[in-house]
């Protein structure tokens, strides 16, 4: 099984990003944290990172994954791009956030992108991953349930 991460905008900056909200990881801490996580259950988990909304989406397209698990940053509240093409994708969806969206400013109250997703994971800083991961492999993983 093969898990993509995608992590949208700002997130390659975390160290300089407020640990209130983001944790005290750097980006490079919580892409090792998750490939551990992916080599210890058997799991193959890929990490992508962009800043740009077209190559999010031209990643997206690629479909060579199982599994998505996302956190497209601040493009969760405004990018209907990013919305469509979750949609075109007929597999386990997870949205993320390290911070609570719903704890902090208006704007990052509603998510554009979660109506395409299973779930979301909210508040748990780097936990919000990995409580994702976990869940796609126990509901996901044997193959069989696989929509
Ligand atoms: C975020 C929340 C977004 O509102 C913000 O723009 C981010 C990170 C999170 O992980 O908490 O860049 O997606």
């Amino acid at each position: 099984m093969k898990i993509l991460v995608i992590n949208g905008p700002n997130l390659n900056m975390l160290h300089l990003r407020t640990t209130e909200h983001y944790g005290n990881k750097s980006y490079e801490q919580l892409v090792k944290l998750l490939k551990t996580w992916g080599r210890k259950k058997e799991v193959e988990v890929e990490v992508f990172q962009s800043n740009h909304e077209g190559e999010i989406i031209d990643r997206i397209h690629r479909l060579d994954y199982d599994a998505l698990v996302i956190n497209p940053g601040a493009f969760t509240h405004y990018s209907y791009a990013i919305r469509d093409a979750l949609e075109l994708v007929d597999k386990p969806k997870i949205e993320v956030h390290l911070s609570n969206i719903h704890s902090r400013e208006d704007f990052r109250k509603v998510s554009i992108t979660a109506q395409t997703c299973e779930g979301v994971i909210s508040g748990f800083k780097e936990y919000s991953y990995i409580l994702a991961l976990e869940y796609i492999v126990e509901k996901y993983g044997s193959g069989e349930r696989m929509p």
